[in-house]
């Protein structure tokens, strides 16, 4: 098994961590730290972070773009 890349060295985070806190609802930097039960220190993983953040929203909207319609009623 491949070890997991460090995203954030203060906490010892890896990158899944982070997506599991966007699944979870975080929004930003700071509520995915919140999710993860801690606070950004240094910040210097806050660009990796909003990277991580910025390719779930992307799935999200590519997941809804290619969503089924949703039912009309019947007249
Ligand atoms: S590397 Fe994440 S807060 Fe320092």
């Amino acid at each position: 098994m491949k070890p997991q890349a460090i995203l954030c060295t203060c906490h010892g985070l890896p990158e899944p961590a982070f997506e599991r806190a966007c699944t979870a609802g975080a929004h930003n930097v700071k509520t995915c730290f919140q999710h993860l039960g801690c606070l950004p220190q240094c910040g210097d993983c806050a660009p990796k972070v909003r990277k991580v953040l910025g390719d779930h929203i992307a799935r999200q909207s590519n997941g809804a773009a290619g969503a089924a319609p949703l039912p009309t009623k019947p007249s």
